[in-house]
């Protein structure tokens, strides 16, 4: 099916070639790109509450410092750390050392030169901090360390949604009075795009022993807040849509460059004979992808295909591809925006959720891999797929297949927002051909550039 659609991608893109013109296609280009990343501000329509919240509790005054534990949070509904995990760095105000650490480590020590006898774990002024493996020694553990960096997200799974590790610091304030907070909290998950604010006191937390009779309290709890940007994450979007249907044959491919072109010769055909290489599915530590060549240029696309059309239902197909030989998604979740997920009756092969951010509106949810089944999206390759079908039950008063109805309004993948095709590109039906071949594009063309510029005079 893969293949097909690539052929069917190609077709489709000679046709629009010819068909729009070349001025159009790079002002509607322009204003897709511009509507999905003029969000500058860390805010997520889809999850206005996500957040990482980074959390210390002191829990214990020591001779010439303190012991914290600290607790990342992952408070984002479909957002979770994938491999290599995230990194943690933050700036000591004096002269601060680590004598020591229990279920993560910092990647430097720094000069430690100036101690004799215990050497500190890390001198650092800005220690970088990173999560242990799985499998190392027990004295080495705390609760919930040492996944190697990798945070579920809260929609699919809150129990893995958290990280901790205890750190012993030195030559710090011993009392609430004189302790200064860590500042300039940096985090990367595994890439850029989060930003933290400032170290904050709240209310000390209460913890509860196992067999749930006593309670007993921080001595002193500051948090972290840290919020993610798409913006910031990247220049360009990491995914794309394309869409069929059962009521036209033309497949929409996903927009040319829609994940930017400036990898176009690192690529690798799917044909090539480099494919059987060593080497092409082996990671690289910077997670810099290796794709396979289309012309969207996107490690990865979703493809929605209305299918069916029964009296009381319709029916959709959704399937994913990976195009980076370099990464196997692991714990993928897929966001999708659409009127008509107030009503989903059936979801086959993947599992759902709805998602609903604004009490009022439900027409978002989010889907992600069934355990040990489908949670792990392979390598570009055969195998570099999943999918899924969708049973929708209609409202009689708002189904239409009529103006792309029937396709998503926003798709996400793995919490970064895919580019869709232009909305004159959609599969249209028979019947309402004539009238859009007629519906001139310069009116598009003016109606594109009048919201533009309504945005920007808003902001
Ligand atoms: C972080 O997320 C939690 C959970 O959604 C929310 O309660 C909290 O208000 C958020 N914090 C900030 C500073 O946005
Ligand atoms: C601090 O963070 C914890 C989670 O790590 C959260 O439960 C708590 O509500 C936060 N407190 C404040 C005041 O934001
Ligand atoms: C924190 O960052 C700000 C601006 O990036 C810088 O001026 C300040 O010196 C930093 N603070 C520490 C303690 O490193
Ligand atoms: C600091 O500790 C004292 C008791 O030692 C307590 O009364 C006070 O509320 C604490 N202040 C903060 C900010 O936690
Ligand atoms: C993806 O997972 C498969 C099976 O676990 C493994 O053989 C392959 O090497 C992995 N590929 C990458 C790029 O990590
Ligand atoms: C949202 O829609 C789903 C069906 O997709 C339904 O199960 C859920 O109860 C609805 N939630 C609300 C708050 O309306
Ligand atoms: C689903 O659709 C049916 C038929 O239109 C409607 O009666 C019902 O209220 C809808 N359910 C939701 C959760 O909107
Ligand atoms: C199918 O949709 C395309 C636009 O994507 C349109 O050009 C074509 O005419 C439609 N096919 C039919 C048979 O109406």
């Amino acid at each position: 099916m893969a293949d097909n659609l690539q052929a069917e991608d190609q077709r489709t893109m000679r046709q629009i070639n010819s068909f729009l013109p070349r001025q159009l296609g790079i002002l509607i280009s322009a204003f897709l790109a511009f509507m999905i990343f003029h969000h500058a501000d860390a805010y997520d329509p889809l999850d206005p509450n996500g957040n990482v919240t980074i959390k210390w509790d002191v829990v214990s005054w020591t001779p010439d410092g303190y012991v914290a534990v600290v607790t990342m949070n992952n408070f984002q509904m479909y957002r979770h750390i994938m491999k290599p995990g995230w990194t943690l760095a933050w700036s000591w105000p004096k002269k601060e050392v680590i004598w020591s650490m229990v279920g993560a480590q910092t990647t430097q020590q720094g000069d430690c030169s100036k101690f004799k006898g215990n050497i500190p774990h890390c001198c650092e002024k800005t220690p970088t901090v990173v999560d242990l493996l799985p499998g190392v020694p027990y004295n080495q553990q705390i609760a919930n360390c040492c996944k190697g960096g990798v945070v579920a997200s809260w929609g699919q799974d809150p129990a893995s949604a958290v990280s901790s590790f205890q750190v012993s610091v030195g030559l710090a304030g011993t009392s609430n009075k004189t302790v200064k907070l860590p500042r300039n909290f940096t985090l990367l998950g595994p890439g850029p795009g989060y930003t933290c604010g400032p170290a904050k006191i709240v209310p000390s937390t209460t913890f509860l022993s196992p067999d749930r009779r006593r309670k007993t309290q921080a001595l002193m709890t500051w948090n972290v807040t840290c919020t993610y940007s798409q913006f910031i994450a990247r220049k360009n979007p990491s995914c794309c849509v394309s869409f069929s249907s059962f009521y036209n044959e033309t497949i929409t491919p996903c927009p040319n460059c829609a994940c930017g072109c400036q990898h176009n010769n690192k690529c690798i055909k799917s044909d090539s004979k480099l494919l059987s290489m060593v080497g092409v599915n082996t990671p690289r530590k910077d997670n810099t992808p290796l794709l396979q060549c289309t012309r969207h240029m996107c490690p990865i696309r979703v493809h929605w295909h209305v299918k069916l059309n029964y009296k009381d239902y319709w029916r959709v197909k959704v399937a994913i591809t990976n195009f980076n030989y370099r990464l196997n998604y692991t714990l993928w979740t897929l966001v999708v925006q659409h009127p008509n997920l107030n009503n989903v009756t059936q979801v086959f092969s993947f599992d759902y959720k709805p998602l609903v951010p604004y009490q009022s509106i439900n027409d978002t949810g989010m889907f992600y891999g069934m355990k040990f089944y489908n949670d792990l999206l392979m390598e570009a390759g055969p195998q570099g797929n999943i999918q899924s079908e969708i049973l929708l039950q209609k409202d009689k008063n708002t189904f239409t297949l009529k103006q792309g109805w029937a396709f998503p309004r926003k798709v996400y993948f793995n919490g970064d927002e895919c580019m869709l095709p232009p909305p004159d590109m959609y599969p249209f039906l028979p019947s309402s051909a004539n009238a859009m071949d007629s519906f001139k594009f310069t009116t598009v063309a003016t109606v594109l550039l009048s919201v533009l510029v309504a945005i920007l005079l808003s902001e």
